[in-house]
């Protein structure tokens, strides 16, 4: 069991006061909170190592590169990758999945297909779209049903030899859906396709395992599972990142340069151009080993708890309807109160300390589904509480009553 007390102590942010009330944080899909230790590691690394890495002979160049690579390590064990050169630093999720879509553009042609599911953010959605538009190939779409869970028959009839890559969110942002991830790697294999999975979502809340997976691509950002923003990760099966061309020239990719020809770096320095974010990459094996000292039984323990409560608590809100319902899922609750947009509520409890978000939430497909403007959605995470939770609901009370 968490002490959720001393937790919530190890985030300065949470003891703040937001518009004269404490504040409750619920927007974690968002973006998560930060440990003090990882607010220090930064700091510490700009005052003790802050220097350019894998270029000098010089101590704190080596000082800063060490601590680079270190980090790299303990993603990769943290994944359970195979090599530690199958785990490329990006600046994101988004940055890693258009990065795998370029890398396509030579192997697709007119007549292939590009699978991607109805429940994707739009960053698993529109980089797949301009690939089609530069080779000819077709995006085809896994449909969803009203819980907001992939339809498996469907995915089933989808698939065929034309199909060269599926790419599917681990956990939909939107509703909290948890997709069967290793069903659908397992099933695209059948037919020769490759697998990309958005694991942003997934993150803040399991441990993938990415052998046991046995996916070709796995994304993730660092700032939604207590690291900063700006650094994230791909994780790229080695015969993949072999056969997938740069994405960016630069320094730092190369073997040799001529005017004639240049010859490329070894993984996974080949997709690594230029000065990458070495604080941001340092520092998320900092916020990832403070996730494996809480302990990701303990967290999913929590977030249960709180989506089961929340769960209960919101359904009390006469009008009030969840989009999202699926046998799994992840502490997210998206809603809408009958009658009123999901922006005003928000604009509304916003004034009360209390932080959801709202609208399509990146991923316009499922609010169409719907038939519906947006949703406010409550995210939870390990470090939030039942109390906060009759916060919210107390809030939205209080909210309809003065906009109905
Ligand atoms: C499922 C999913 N995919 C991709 C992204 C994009 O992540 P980023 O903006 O950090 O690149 C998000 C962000 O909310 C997400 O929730």
């Amino acid at each position: 069991m968490l002490d959720i007390q001393k937790i919530r102590a190890d985030f300065p942010i949470l003891s703040q006061k937001v518009n004269g009330k404490p504040l409750v944080y619920f927007d974690n899909g968002a973006t998560s909170q930060k440990p003090q230790v990882v607010i220090d590691a930064i700091s510490k690394y700009y005052q003790e190592i802050n220097a350019n890495i894998h270029r000098g002979v010089h101590t704190l160049s080596q000082l800063a590169t060490d601590a680079y690579e270190i980090s790299r390590g303990k993603i990769q064990n943290h994944l359970n990758a195979k090599h530690l050169h199958e785990v490329l630093f990006t600046s994101g999720t988004t940055f890693g999945v258009n990065l795998v879509a370029n890398g396509f553009t030579a192997i697709l042609k007119p007549g292939d297909e590009v699978l991607v599911s109805a429940l994707e953010h739009h960053s698993n959605i529109v980089p797949w779209q301009m690939l089609c538009e530069r080779t000819g190939a077709t995006l085809k779409v896994i449909p969803m049903n009203d819980e907001g869970e992939l339809i498996m028959s469907e995915y089933d009839k989808l698939l065929s030899d034309k199909t060269k890559i599926v790419t599917v969110n681990h956990i939909s942002n939107a509703l909290g859906t948890v997709n069967p991830i290793k069903y659908i790697i397992d099933k695209a294999h059948t037919v020769g396709a490759a697998v990309l999975i958005d694991g942003a979502q997934a993150v803040p809340h399991l441990k993938p395992n990415v052998q046991e997976l046995d996916c070709d691509f796995y994304v993730f950002s660092g700032h939604k599972i207590c690291g900063p923003t700006g650094i994230g990760i791909l994780f790229g099966k080695e015969e993949w990142l072999n056969k997938l061309p740069p994405y960016q020239g630069g320094g730092e990719m190369i073997k040799e340069v001529s005017f004639e020809k240049t010859t490329y770096a070894e993984l996974p320095h080949k997709f690594e151009a230029g000065t990458p974010n070495i604080a941001g990459g340092i520092v998320l094996g900092t916020a990832i080993d403070y996730m494996n000292e809480v302990g990701f039984d303990n967290i999913q323990q929590q977030e249960l708890e709180l989506l089961e409560y929340g769960t209960k608590r919101l359904l009390e809100i006469e009008g009030l309807r969840i989009f999202g319902t699926a046998k799994e899922k992840t502490s997210v609750i998206s809603f809408n109160i009958e009658g009123i947009h999901p922006y005003d509520i928000g604009t509304i409890i916003d004034k009360l300390g209390i932080a959801v978000r709202t609208g399509h939430h990146c991923a316009q497909p499922i609010m169409t589904y719907f038939n519906i403007p947006g949703t406010i959605r409550a995210s939870f995470s390990f470090y939030n509480t039942k109390e906060e939770i009759d916060s919210l609901v107390e809030a939205l009370k209080k909210a309809q009553m003065m906009l109905s």
